[in-house]
């Protein structure tokens, strides 16, 4: 298989991988949701486990992909069960992966049994705001953690796609944020991404048009180079 191919320089460590999209529950048979496929995290996890690591993947909703060999999976729903389960697994873990599309709100009323049409005009939704998952795992970091980020971003008149990442990697305080260009279409669905990879030491990898798997390995070599480059 292709994986015989690849190094085994994960060894010994323990990564949780995050991906897929959360859905927030309006009532028991309807959600807000985002079009997040998984590929990108299961990707990320599928190559780590090639490359000896411990895996766990926290998969929100996904579109029907194989579970990766050899990767604990671990299924949740709303953002609030992912934060749960990512801080449960954080604990014993030397690598967080960030790269499942998180609500950035949910509505503030689960209705308990399934909304009626009626005749009356319908009530506005009522957001509120999810907690920043990636921000809380960087805040709790143990020391020797790598924390790795995700942004998809499109680039508009006054910032470019890199500047965006700049500004978010410093926000987050994470050591990579990939960052993917989603304005040329392809990221959300495809098979395919492009971006940049950026670094809390300032380093900025570009990261060429290439499958989800070239990402996750490039990804993969940053981590370990991070690691090499910070043991004393
Ligand atoms: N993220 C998270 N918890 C949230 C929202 C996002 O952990 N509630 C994580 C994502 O998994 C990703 C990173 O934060 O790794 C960036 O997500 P993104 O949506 O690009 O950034 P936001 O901070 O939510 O800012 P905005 O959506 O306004 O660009
Ligand atoms: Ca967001």
């Amino acid at each position: 298989a292709r994986g015989d191919a690849l190094p085994r320089d994960l060894e010994g460590l323990r990564v949780v991988v995050s991906a897929g999209g959360t859905r927030e529950p309006l009532d028991p048979v309807r959600f807000l949701g985002n079009r997040s496929s998984g590929r990108q995290g299961y990707a990320i996890a599928r190559v780590a486990a090639q490359r000896g690591a411990e895996v766990v993947l926290v998969a929100a909703h996904t579109a029907d992909l194989v579970q990766p060999a050899g990767v604990e999976l671990v299924r949740v729903g709303t953002a609030l069960q992912l934060r749960d389960a990512m801080h449960e697994r954080a604990e014993r873990a030397d690598v967080l992966v960030m790269s499942a599309a998180v609500a950035d709100f949910r509505p503030v009323d689960l209705v308990e049994h399934k909304i009626k049409k009626g005749d009356l005009d319908p009530d506005p939704v009522r957001l509120t705001r999810n907690p920043d998952v990636l921000a809380e795992l960087v805040a709790a970091r143990r020391p020797g953690q790598s924390v790795v980020g995700f942004a998809a971003e499109t680039g508009d008149a006054d910032t470019g796609v890199l500047d965006h990442g700049r500004a978010k990697l410093k926000r987050k305080g994470c050591d990579l944020l990939v960052v993917n260009d989603v304005g040329s279409g392809g990221a959300f669905e495809g098979e395919d991404n492009q971006g940049w990879l950026l670094s809390s030491d300032g380093t900025e990898r570009p990261i060429p048009h290439g499958s989800k798997a070239h990402l996750a390995s490039i990804l993969w070599d940053a981590v370990v180079s991070g690691r090499s480059s910070s043991e004393v």
